[in-house]
């Protein structure tokens, strides 16, 4: 069995540099779905940019294949990243307007990067980007909201858009209700992709999957 492809080194410390939430063995195993998604010649798309952390190896990865990245956020922080709540880190809030703001931490980390031209950055809720949206995706990484409403929206919203062949990627999914604080919203989008009979599993690599589109529907 081939390989599985690795970043380089410049690019790896860069994802580790970076404010976030995905450990390195996630990191790598979505480098890996993203590279492969990226050979379908159509763009790789991430609801959940955050401080970019994952958006780095998107981008890398559509480099490599002369693809583009494009990310989703309003920035404005999940409900467990909100003032008091276990994920909140403080320097993300703006002083100015009282409310967090990622997006000038997403844009530092990659300019220190060197990917900023690689990457499409929409500033907006996720369901109504998707609804805009017109064109297929060769992957789509969900890494937004946790509730129901937000991770069910993300699967409705982009899950019709991935070209067959092409892979969705769901972070979060925790079978065992007793493993994540923050519910099981992505586990059971997970299952909803399975049971629709349009995503096959491909892997799992910690609390990532990654599924392939072989029918149509989701
Ligand atoms: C877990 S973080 C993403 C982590 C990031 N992928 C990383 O590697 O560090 C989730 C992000 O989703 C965003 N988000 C949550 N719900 C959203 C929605 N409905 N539309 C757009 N962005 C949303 C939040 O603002 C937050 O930045």
């Amino acid at each position: 069995m081939a390989a599985a492809p690795q970043p380089e080194p410049e690019i790896l410390a860069a994802f580790e540099a970076a404010k976030g939430f995905m450990p390195a063995g996630e990191g790598l195993a979505l480098y890996a779905a993203a590279t492969e998604a990226a050979a379908l010649g159509l763009p790789l798309l991430e609801v959940g940019t955050y401080c970019g952390r994952s958006t780095i190896l998107l981008a890398d990865a559509a480099r490599e294949a002369g693809v583009t990245a494009i990310t989703v956020d309003h920035h404005r922080g999940s409900e467990e990243q909100q003032p008091g709540w276990e994920y909140h880190d403080p320097a993300t809030v703006d002083p100015e307007v009282g409310l967090m703001d990622t997006l000038p931490a997403f844009r530092r980390t990659l300019h220190h990067a060197g990917l900023e031209e690689h990457v499409i950055a929409i500033v907006g809720r996720s369901p109504q980007v998707a609804k805009a949206w017109g064109g297929p995706l060769g992957l789509v990484f969900i890494d937004g909201g946790h509730t129901d409403e937000h991770a069910t929206g993300d699967y409705e919203g982009w899950a019709p858009h991935i070209a067959e062949g092409g892979l969705l990627v769901i972070h979060d999914v925790f079978p065992d209700p007793a493993d994540i604080m923050t519910g099981q919203a992505p586990y059971r989008v997970y299952l909803r992709a399975l049971e629709s009979g349009a995503f096959t599993e491909v892997s799992a690599t910690d609390s990532l999957r990654v599924l392939r589109r072989t029918g149509a529907g989701i």
